[in-house]
């Protein structure tokens, strides 16, 4: 998959879980059921956001849902963090409305 080579991460071990489609910020792609949408947007993309003061990348800091850093919008549901939210088939994410 191209999109893999751009990511900030690379699954280390194959996955059991089944792929599924997502759509990031109007972008369909492939993730895997149950990682977090953190990781799955991190495998496409070298970021998750970015800073609403000086528009630095972000890509979460603790991954445990303590910093805030992570957060994205998913329609149906609203803010979410991207690192303790799991991917499930169709979810639908924007990066770009959790930085408003
Ligand atoms: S990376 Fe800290 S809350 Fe998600």
């Amino acid at each position: 998959m191209s999109g893999e080579r751009a990511g900030q991460v690379v699954r280390a071990a194959a996955r059991r879980a089944p792929p599924v489609l997502v759509e990031i910020d109007g972008e369909p792609v492939e993730a895997f059921a149950g990682e977090s949408v953190l990781v799955a947007v991190l495998a496409h993309r070298p970021a998750l956001r970015r800073l609403e003061f000086g528009g630095e990348p972000r890509a979460g800091f603790c991954l445990m849902g303590a910093c805030q850093d992570c957060w994205v919008e998913i329609e149906g549901i609203g803010g979410a963090r991207a690192c303790t939210t799991s991917v499930s088939a169709g979810l639908r994410i924007s990066t770009k409305a959790a930085a408003r």
